[in-house]
Order: structure tokens, then sequence, then C-alpha cells
């Protein structure tokens, strides 16, 4: 069997990585016109970090895993395509700003149309609005094609940073088909790959519009949890209430459960925000707007709890960061990725450089060019969280980071200019530790 994955990117590579890894009797080729990119995989620097994977990448390239340009062959000579190609947020024209971007999609249906004469399982792996596997088939309809392709959708749900454990231990793996013979079969044929490593109790079989509509769904309830808890927080930090508490006291019933209820400031990634947007689009466009209005206020609570991280900054510094410089630890989305996509600190680190301050960023793992790209070019990039701080008015922990934990504060504190402030946004410092060594200390969600 032969497996072809359309896209190379945070989805399309651990996820075929893992099944080469899982199938050594198929044949996996990741393929994707981002000449780089694909470099990038087939060299010891891989293009995304995710702990894990690259040892199963060395094990498995050059064996039955292969990342390459070649589309077309590759696409010809499998038989189950996957498309994992991004969908961002459209920029432009109708639905800017919320319904997301096909074009890659489309793209994809058409090179798919125009390789292939035999009949292809074509998988939906990237995130999209319900009923895109109509798009889709009414691509290869329009090259007389449409026979030849059953169309499934087979939704990830993996997050980045634990993607290596998520793909070999998975809480469901969702298959979407059509009820028809060839339709059952073709699921079968799916299932039987995951099946050599997830159980089959946790393989489980939709039709096509209940996967897709999961998948957003999934992530606009996870997103929803953190803006619930974040809007929490700004009760706590006025009432004298403890988040932390609140959120331990309220994740012990088992109807809430304990997972996804840590304050931050704010949620980023490339996947919550773009699909909360998504069925805010969608809800509008089948005459939904309440439905529409009450997923929105998860985004307003976010963006809401950036900014107020943001003002507790300036008031706290008297009012004015002209000219002061803000150590600004993490800039990844969350910690053990490379991703920035959406991360809180690139918003703010707009608005404090909008107030005049002199930022200097640290970063484990995201590049100094994207972060300048991100923010300014007078974004200053430090190459240790000890020199980012010296000499600054405040450090802020934008990203939880492991190694932040275990920093020598006591140090730090030395070297920075008194009075010494230190902003905790994923809390996970002792606040009272670093108020004994002098700091001038907060954290989300405590008074
Ligand atoms: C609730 C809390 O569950 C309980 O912990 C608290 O002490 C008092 O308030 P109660 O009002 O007795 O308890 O009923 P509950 O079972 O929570 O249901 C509340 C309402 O939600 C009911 O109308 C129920 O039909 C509805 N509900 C509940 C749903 O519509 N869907 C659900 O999945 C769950
Ligand atoms: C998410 C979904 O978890 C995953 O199932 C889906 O396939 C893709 O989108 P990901 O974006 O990689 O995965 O990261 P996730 O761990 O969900 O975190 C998203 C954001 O929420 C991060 O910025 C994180 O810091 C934040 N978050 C998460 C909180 O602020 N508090 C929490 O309790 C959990
Ligand atoms: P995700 O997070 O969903 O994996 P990424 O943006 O990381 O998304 O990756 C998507 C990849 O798909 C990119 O590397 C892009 O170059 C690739 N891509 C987009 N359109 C095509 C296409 N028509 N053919 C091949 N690759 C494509």
């Amino acid at each position: 069997m032969k497996i072809c994955c359309i896209g190379a990117g945070y989805v399309g590579g651990p996820t075929m990585a893992m099944i080469a890894k899982k199938c050594h009797d198929i044949d996996v080729a990741v393929v994707d016109l981002n000449e780089e990119r694909i470099a990038a995989w087939n060299s010891d620097c891989l293009p995304i970090y995710e702990p894990g994977l690259q040892e199963i990448v060395e094990e498995r390239r050059g064996k039955n895993l292969t990342f390459s340009t070649e589309v077309k062959s590759h696409i010809k000579s499998a038989d189950i395509i996957f498309i994992s190609v991004g969908t961002p947020t459209k920029d432009y024209g109708i639905g800017a700003g919320q319904a997301p971007e096909l074009g890659y999609i489309e793209g994809c249906a058409r090179m798919i149309a125009e390789a292939c004469d035999g009949p292809k399982i074509v998988i939906e792996k990237s995130t999209v609005p319900v009923r895109t596997a109509e798009l889709v088939k009414s691509v290869f309809d329009g090259y007389n094609k449409g026979h030849l392709f059953e169309i499934l959708s087979n939704p990830e749900f993996l997050a980045e940073g634990t993607a290596i454990t998520d793909l070999e231990n998975p809480d469901r793996v969702l298959i979407g088909g059509d009820s028809t013979e060839s339709g059952k079969k073709a699921v079968q044929t799916v299932v039987d790959v995951y099946n050599r490593w997830v159980p089959r109790e946790k393989i489980i079989t939709t039709n096509v519009w209940s996967s897709e509509l999961s998948k957003l769904v999934a992530n606009a309830f996870l997103a929803q949890r953190v803006s619930s808890i974040n809007a929490i927080s700004a009760v706590c930090e006025v009432s004298g209430a403890d988040v932390e508490e609140v959120a331990n006291a309220i994740g012990m019933d088992s109807r809430i459960g304990p997972k996804f209820l840590k304050s931050s400031v704010g949620f980023g990634g490339s996947c919550f925000q773009k699909d909360i947007l998504n069925l805010v689009y969608l809800s509008g466009h089948f005459g939904l707007p309440e439905v529409a209005e009450y997923w929105r206020q998860v985004i307003t609570m976010n963006e809401y709890q950036r900014k107020r991280f943001t003002r507790k900054v300036i008031h706290s510094l008297f009012n004015t960061l002209q000219g002061k410089r803000i150590a600004v630890l993490g800039f990844a989305f969350k910690k053990d990725t490379n991703d920035t996509r959406e991360s809180a600190a690139i918003y703010i680190c707009r608005d404090l450089l909008e107030e005049g301050a002199d930022i200097v960023v640290y970063d484990p793992q995201v590049p100094a060019e994207e972060i300048k790209h991100l923010t300014s070019d007078s974004t200053k990039i430090a190459n240790s969280a000890e020199e980012a701080a010296k000499d600054a008015h405040a450090v802020l922990i934008l990203t939880e980071w492991d190694e932040f934990v275990a920093l020598d504060y006591a140090a730090i504190y030395k070297d920075m200019v008194k009075p010494a402030h230190i902003f905790d946004g994923r809390n996970i410092l002792d606040l009272e530790k670093l108020e004994s060594i002098g700091f001038k200390a907060s954290c989300i969600g405590k008074s």
C-alpha cells in the first residue's frame, strides 16, 4: 500500500512519520511545493520542533518514509492521499477575517484530479469548514473523475509539543465517510491502517459532515474553557479569590474535569482562533446569528485577557514604558514548540512597543528573524533569559518553558533596574519566593 500526504507541515509531517513507524509495509510519501521545507525534512534540522519526532524520522526516512517535491508522481502512485495543507483565515473579500481560505484545498483537489486515472481514497486531514468534502467532490466531477475518488474526513486532534504521544496514543481517531458500499469500504481501509496501533474501540466512524464539524467543535470547546477560566481570573484579581484554587475546586467535579483550566495570557496556536472564526462564519451563513455571537465571545475574551495583562504591566511601571527595557521570556504560543502562530506574545509585544518600550525577547526555540518580523526591527533578541533581563525594569513570562521555572531569580534580580518587576503570565513561578528576593511580582488571577 502507498500513502501520499500533500502538505509537509505541523500536521502532515508528524502524522505521516507515525504511520511510517507503525506500518513498515506501507510506503509513506510526504510531498510539498515548498522546496525549502522538504529540504529541511530531509536534513538533520527538521522544519518543526516536536519532542520525539526527529528519532522517528531518522529511523524511517529512506526506508518507508519519503519527503519530496515531486507532488504529481507521488499522488499518481498512491492508494490513499491525505490533504494536509493550511487553511488560514481569509484576509480579503467575502468572509475576510472569519472564513477559511480554501484555495490550497481546491489546488490540491485539482492536482489530484489531473494526476490520477485510477481509484483513490482522498482524505481531508486539514481542518475545514463543514461540507468542504462537497467542494472537493465537485472539483473531481468537473474533471469527470468523481467516480474514481472516495472522499473521507479524518481530522487530526494532535496538539503541538505533544504531537508524537498524541499520535501514538490518541483519545480517539475519527473517520467520516459515505454510507454507500464503496464509502464503507474506504472507511474500513483507513480504519485498518490506524488499527495497527490504535485499539478498535477508540476509532469512531461517522458521516463526513459530523466528522468535519466535530473537529471545529472540539477546538471551540477547548478554547472556550480557556476563555472561561481567564474570565474568572479577572474576577479573582479584584475579589481576593485565587484562580488556581478555583480551577482545582471546579475541576474535581467529574462533569467539569481538571484539564484545560490553566489561566494564562490567552490562548494562541494555529487552530483555536481560526476554527472558532470558522464556526462563527458558518453559523452566520446558516442564519444563526445568536450562535455566531455566542462563539465570537470566546475570542473577545481572549483579546481582553491579553490587553488586561499589558495594561497591568503599564500601570505597574508608573504608566510609562518610554525607553524602559522590558524582558520578554517566551515567544512561542506554548512550551515545547517553535510555533508562534497567534501567540499572545506577538500582540503583547506590539502593544508594549506602541507604548515606547525597549523590548528584549528570549525564546529557546523561536528564530530571531521570526520574532523581529512579527514585532519590529527594533526588538532585541537575547541568547538567554539572564541576558534579556539584564538592566531591565520588568521581566514578562509569556510562554511556560520549563527552563523559566528553574532560573536563578536572585541573580537576575541583582542585574535589574529597581524596583524590579516580574509578571508571570503563565502562573509557573513561586511569587512568595520572588517577593522575598525583592521583586514586585504578580501573576494571573491572584490579587
Ligand atoms: C445543579 C448542579 O448540577 C449542582 O451541582 C448544584 O448543586 C445545583 O445545580 P440541578 O439544578 O439539580 O443541579 O440539576 P442538573 O442535573 O445540574 O441540571 C440542570 C439543568 O441542566 C437541567 O434542566 C438539565 O436538564 C439541564 N442539562 C444538564 C442539560 O440540558 N444537558 C446536560 O447535559 C446536563
Ligand atoms: C489544539 C488542540 O488541543 C488540538 O487537539 C488540535 O488538533 C489543534 O489545536 P494546539 O494549538 O497545538 O492544539 O495547543 P493546545 O495545547 O490546545 O493549546 C492552545 C493554546 O491554549 C496555547 O496557547 C495554550 O497555552 C493555551 N492554553 C491551553 C491555556 O492557556 N490554558 C490551558 O489550560 C490550556
Ligand atoms: P498545518 O499546521 O495544517 O500542518 P502548515 O501551514 O504547517 O499547516 O503546512 C501546510 C503545508 O502545505 C505547507 O508547507 C504548504 O507549502 C503546503 N501546501 C499548500 N498547498 C499545497 C499544494 N497545492 N501542494 C503541495 N503542498 C502544498
